[in-house]
């Protein structure tokens, strides 16, 4: 069981998330993710999983609410909330980690609450994912 969350979560962007966990297409897995991000402008901005009758070519709600906030001009998450069904939170996968970290930095804070229960997690961009790899090490 994971313990409750003593940081604060930000109810506006929970309200959006959990639109966006309603609108997830999820008929393969059954398992509705809704996401929503808030940027440095202020911005709120969200995204569900989008799964397909060709499996690998699904993709995560993150990766939507990303893709959303980059079409909107923008560059910088300031915080994020995940929406997920099962009794305990589902904290972001791997892949959508590494995704937030390219627009996050690393005291970002990542909520993820479960829809059912309402049990929270939130961790940090650099909790989620320590030691890791970002665009400030490319040459620009
Ligand atoms: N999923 C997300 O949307 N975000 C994650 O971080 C983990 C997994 C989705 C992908 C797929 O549609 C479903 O959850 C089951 O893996």
């Amino acid at each position: 069981m994971t313990p409750p969350t003593t940081r604060p979560i930000p109810e506006d962007l929970v309200a959006i998330a959990t639109e966006a966990h309603t609108a997830a297409y999820c008929p393969y897995s059954q398992y509705r993710v809704g996401a929503a991000v808030r940027t440095a402008t202020g911005a709120v901005i969200a995204g569900c999983n989008v799964e397909n009758a060709v499996y690998p070519l699904g993709s995560c709600a993150e990766a939507g609410a990303i893709a959303a906030m980059v079409l909107a001009g923008e560059h910088e998450i300031v915080e994020a909330v995940v929406i997920t069904d099962g009794d305990e939170p589902g904290t972001p996968c791997g892949g959508c980690r590494q995704r937030l970290r390219e627009f996050a930095g690393p005291d970002v804070m990542v909520h993820s609450i479960s829809a059912t229960t309402g049990v929270a997690q939130s961790l940090t961009v650099a909790e989620l994912l320590p030691a890791s790899f970002g665009p400030e090490r490319l040459p620009t």
